[in-house]
């Protein structure tokens, strides 16, 4: 009788179990997997979960069914009858979960080793941090962007450094987070692997922009990625931390960005973030000696 009420449970457990998973997996929670790395971690997520959705409708179902099963009648009141355990069901309860935390753990270090490791030949792309944007500067050539353009299939290796404070970089898309820290370098490696355009978003609280810390990450065709390098080291040496778009740094153009800071939006920023007084807090002659100090202190990137 025991016996059958166990087999019972476990099988009501399982059944759940099943069900819940595969609703769990229909379901879309995951924005579009468009790396490499998002794919083996998706895989490793998805075995996670569905460990967790074993154990958890097992528990569940042996809770309800024993509630319903073995509930007292509404007039007994005497104490239940004693009983010693048993060593069989002890022994499987701590077995079967030290068995599934081991896997865990050894299928996280296997991809872990994996997402981190850079392929040979690896691209490379500085990324600064400071508040509240993003800087991404191309080594071996003068190409300094606001936006992570990258050639799909192809490994890059990001370093990470901050100005400022610690900022994280996250493309949900890519599934790879790695924090900017001020006075030291951090890597993440990407693999991308859809064409299409993706939203870098800050996700370490630093300061009253953090929300508004993003750009985005463009990922082109071999030609177009292509294009678009050598127009930027053609056209944007120049420009210095100035945005992609070529946009020279004259005079003219940062005066304009001190007094009205809507005018001319670089890509990844967001309009409403700076102040629109300083046309009437500064004087025309702290004006120009601000415009010269910014573009004296900027030559040469
Ligand atoms: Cu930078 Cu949040």
């Amino acid at each position: 009788m025991r016996k059958r009420s166990i087999i019972q449970m476990v099988l009501v457990g399982a059944l759940a179990g099943a069900a819940v998973a595969v609703v769990a997996y229909f379901i879309p929670w995951l924005p579009d997997a468009a790396s490499e790395e998002a794919t083996s971690i998706d895989r490793l997520y998805w075995f996670v979960t569905i460990v967790c959705i074993a154990i958890f409708s097992l528990v569940a179902a042996v809770t309800i069914y024993s509630v319903w099963k073995f509930r007292a009648p509404p007039d007994d009141n005497e104490d239940g009858s004693p009983i010693h355990g048993h060593t069989g069901l002890e022994i499987v309860w701590t077995a079967v979960p030290a068995a599934l935390v081991t896997a865990i753990s050894i299928v996280s270090a296997i991809v872990l080793i994996g997402v981190e490791d850079a392929p040979a030949g690896s691209r490379k792309v500085d990324v600064s941090a400071q508040q509240f944007a993003w800087s991404f500067s191309y080594p071996g050539t003068n190409v300094t962007s606001g936006q992570l353009v990258l050639e799909v299939d192809k490994a890059v290796q990001l370093t990470l450094t901050s100005k400022d404070v610690i900022h994280s970089f996250w493309v949900p898309e890519f599934r790879m987070k790695q924090d900017a820290v001020p006075g030291t370098a951090t890597h993440v490696v990407i693999t991308p692997t859809k064409v299409g355009t993706y939203e870098v978003i800050c996700t370490e609280l630093c300061g009253l922009g953090h929300s508004v810390m993003r750009s985005q990450a463009v990922v082109l065709g071999p030609a177009d990625y292509e294009k678009w390098l050598s127009k930027q080291k053609s056209g944007g040496a120049a420009a210095g931390g100035g945005g992609s778009d070529g946009k020279g740094k004259d005079a003219a153009f940062v005066r304009t960005s001190i007094v009205d800071p809507d005018a001319e939006l670089a890509p990844g920023f967001q309009p409403g973030i700076m102040p629109k007084t300083f046309g009437d807090q500064l004087s025309d002659e702290q004006l120009d000696a601000l415009v010269k100090y910014l573009l004296d202190s900027t030559k040469g990137g």
